[in-house]
């Protein structure tokens, strides 16, 4: 899943990190924009911690439909939010099969199980649960502020989600907006499931991400939006390495200016 680094970047990266300091990148953008390929290679590169948010809001989907509970009981799915223990650790030297980071939830590896697709189906549902969204923002929020202000073992974080640059963190420096038309985002959906073996069509993949961008941008709460001065990046039709490129050139100059 992860594109070998273009060797290119290497200057340009280390020159970006050398003029940050404890530094909050927020990531925002639709379902499989390709957000979470440009901020895992950002933190990689810059030696930040990479923090999928979106993985928070998939375990609580998970555990629901894992522990009989069901989706639309918004007090019951909200008391899950609340006791769950969502651990996220970077993977093991053995661990490698993908994963950006590994997710424990109440000490199960879990992982992969948050990318099926009775997940992707559900996950938006919950997602809009104000109690939910709470428990949720509440913890991602202190530990990007433990980043910011230079008290983690890490110069920095990448944040990747829906809210991070409007709601989450509102306050980071440095925002970037993934996007892609939908039909280039549900094709690269529908190739990463395939891959898995998962038993989808295209036209399914497409309906279900037509159907979470509707639920994400049309909730009252900390709806998917472009925050003013985030830097949108179009990618539909270009390379991992280009759009990571074009991410680089923009928080640079972003920099100059702060
Ligand atoms: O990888 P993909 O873009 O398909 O999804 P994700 O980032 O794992 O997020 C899954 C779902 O969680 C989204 O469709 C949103 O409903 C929700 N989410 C959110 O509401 N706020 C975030 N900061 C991150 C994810
Ligand atoms: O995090 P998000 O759901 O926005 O997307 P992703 O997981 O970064 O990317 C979804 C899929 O698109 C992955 O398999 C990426 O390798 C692929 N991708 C691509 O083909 N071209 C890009 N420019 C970016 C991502």
């Amino acid at each position: 899943m992860t594109a070998t680094p273009d060797r290119q970047l290497d200057e340009p990266i280390a020159a970006l990190g050398a003029c940050l300091r404890p530094a909050i990148i927020a990531i925002d953008g639709p379902a499989a924009s390709g957000k979470s390929t440009v901020g895992y290679r950002l933190a990689k590169a810059l030696g930040y911690l990479y923090f999928d948010t979106g993985v928070m809001y998939r375990a609580v989907t998970w555990a629901a439909l894992t522990r009989g509970v069901a989706i639309a009981d918004e007090q019951a799915v909200s008391a899950l939010a609340h006791s769950l223990v969502i651990d996220l650790h970077p993977p093991q030297p053995t661990q490698q099969d993908g994963r950006h980071a590994t997710v424990l939830v109440d000490g199960q590896d879990v992982t992969w199980l948050l990318r099926a697709p009775e997940v992707d189906r559900n996950v938006s549902a919950v997602s809009a649960y104000a109690e939910v969204r709470a428990a949720l923002t509440a913890k991602q929020r202190a530990i990007a502020h433990r980043y910011g202000r230079g008290d983690a073992e890490r110069a920095g974080i990448v944040l990747v989600g829906r809210d991070i640059g409007t709601v989450v963190v509102p306050d980071a420096p440095l925002k970037l907006y993934i996007d892609a038309t939908p039909e280039e985002r549900a094709r690269r959906r529908y190739h990463e499931l395939r891959q898995q073996d998962k038993a989808v069509t295209y036209a399914q993949v497409l309906a279900d991400i037509l159907r979470r961008d509707r639920i994400d941008s049309e909730r009252t709460l900390a709806p998917l939006r472009l925050a003013a001065d985030a830097v949108r990046i179009d990618n539909s039709h270009q390379s991992a390495d280009v759009t990571l490129k074009q991410a680089l050139e923009a928080l640079c100059a972003r920099v100059g200016k702060l």
